[in-house]
């Protein structure tokens, strides 16, 4: 069991008042709104979340702040620098604001419960601060907002789990749908379990139903999202994240089931085995490991080892030989030495990753790190990251060469970003596949669509994406 620290009192049983949730409200006929997210994808979910409650209130949505009345920022507060991208673009809508007086600007997420006073006091920045559990509330503030009345809501809840929204999605084909928020882990480098609040799930049949609406509107992928799923629990069925996943796959056969973010600590047998059972559940797991010395793990409070963490990546080996790893590391945490970081080094090129998202320590209020010493100079922590970067690129490089001559099922997702005339998919294990789309080519090859399932002959690689013709 993982102890708990005391709660902070932000943390409250919140009984929520229905007479928000169904408003609809007169004031916003017409009106058009305009998010724009930071952070990982839980906060993708939840501004999908925002829009399905602001679209039941009457609300049109835009994708350019240019014409919106109401635009929403949904912040991460994971690192420093996440942070200062924020500010810089809230400073950056000061302009908007002058040009248009009655345009409501609101700062929703991660950084919500932390700069409340700051962003809606002196420095005047904002018209409405929300935290992640109180997004019903939205349309009421932005309406106050509208009338010149600044809000904040920002309160923690123990039972908010959005079960009944629905999101409002816009992407075609490939769906998040958030199965449990908050986090119980209390990493000590870790902001989350303080911005987003107490573990909790949401119930089982209702994600299961999410799942098959989904595959009847057309959509061929779902994420299932949580800052840690395998801790995902129905108390009244007693069903674990295993046995979700193991019904989602059944409910939903043809749809592609990812799942994110998994944790070291709690990656179960059953939850590798049921992964290996179903051809629909993406071969692909993303573990973040953090460190590769267990002194520094355990300073992390991460509560694994880096011998148990290995002999987890051999259990989904052996059962899934072809299955894509990817991991989170940190450099330079609190009294790293030289010779830890060299182990983590060395975990990498043992476990060969597939990718990785590498950071630098960047100590944040109110975790238990903060009150450590921040005694890594900055430059040696460049240097660590850049070092950590360029053994991955290697290794990736490696890896994606021994896919060249291989055939793959690609998810077909649409123009690649690049270069219109070619088109880009994923395979089963994540990774991005460049093919062209010159339809005077080959009519029968170019017979697909978005969200077609095609097969491709991988014929290059990059450390990031493969290329090849469609076969
Ligand atoms: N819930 C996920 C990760 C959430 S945050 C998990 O536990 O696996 C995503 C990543 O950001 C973390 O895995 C960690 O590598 C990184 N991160 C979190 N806090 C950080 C900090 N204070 N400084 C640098 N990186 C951090
Ligand atoms: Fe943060 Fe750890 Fe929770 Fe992940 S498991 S969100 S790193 S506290
Ligand atoms: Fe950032 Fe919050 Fe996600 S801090 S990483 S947006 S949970």
């Amino acid at each position: 069991m993982v102890e708990l620290p005391v709660l902070s009192s932000a943390v409250e049983m919140d009984i929520l008042d229905s007479s928000v949730e169904t408003m609809h409200h007169a004031s916003a006929q017409g009106k058009k709104l305009y998010v724009e997210t930071y952070g990982c994808q839980m906060n993708v979910g939840d501004s999908e979340i925002v829009k399905g409650v602001m679209h039941q209130s009457g609300y049109a949505m835009t994708d350019t702040p240019d014409d919106a009345d109401v635009i929403l920022l949904n912040t991460c507060a994971i690192r420093d620098n996440a942070e200062k991208k924020i500010y810089e673009r809230l400073n950056h809508l000061k302009y908007y604001k002058k040009r248009n007086h009655d345009l409501v600007v609101g700062l929703l997420g991660c950084m919500a419960e932390r700069l409340r006073g700051d962003l809606l006091g002196e420095r005047n920045l904002v018209d409405i601060v929300v935290g992640p559990d109180e997004y019903r509330k939205v349309p009421e503030l932005v309406h106050k907002a509208s009338v010149g009345e600044q809000g904040i809501a920002v309160k923690l809840s123990r039972v908010e789990t959005y079960d009944d929204i629905e999101p409002l999605r816009t992407e075609g084909i490939s769906a998040w749908v958030s199965i449990m928020r908050g986090c119980d882990k209390f990493c000590t480098f870790c902001v989350v379990p303080f911005t987003r609040g107490r573990e909790r799930s949401r119930s089982f049949t209702s994600i299961v139903d999410e799942l098959k609406r989904l595959w009847d509107n057309g959509f061929k992928e779902a994420t299932l999202l949580g800052q840690n799923v395998n801790s995902y629990l129905d108390e009244t069925l007693n069903k674990d994240f295993a046995d979700l996943l193991a019904e989602s796959a059944r409910a939903v056969p043809q749809m592609r089931i990812r799942y994110t973010t998994s944790h070291p600590y709690d990656m179960s047998d059953k939850l590798i085995e049921t992964m290996a059972e179903y051809d629909n559940i993406c071969k692909y797991i993303h573990l973040p490991v953090q460190s590769g010395s267990d002194r520094v793990l355990q300073a992390m409070n991460r509560h694994y080892t880096v011998a148990h963490y290995i002999e987890r990546m051999h259990k989904i080996k052996s059962l899934m030989p072809h299955c894509a790893l990817s991991t989170d590391i940190i450099v330079g945490f609190p009294t790293e030495t030289e010779e830890e970081h060299e182990m983590t080094m060395a975990l990498m090129r043992e476990v060969r990753y597939d990718g990785a998202y590498m950071f630098k320590y960047s100590p944040r209020e109110n975790t238990k790190a903060w009150k450590m010493n921040d005694d890594i100079p900055d430059d040696v922590k460049t240097r660590r990251l850049n070092e950590i970067i360029e053994q991955q690129q290697r290794i990736s490089h490696a890896i994606n060469q021994t896919e060249i001559g291989k055939t793959f099922d690609i998810l077909v997702e649409g123009p690649s970003k690049r270069n219109p005339a070619e088109w880009q998919g994923r395979t089963d294990s994540n990774k991005i596949v460049i093919f062209s789309h010159d339809r005077s080519v080959s009519e029968s090859a170019s017979s697909y669509v978005i969200g077609d399932t095609i097969r491709v002959r991988i014929e290059r690689a990059s450390s990031a994406t493969l290329f090849g013709p469609v076969v």
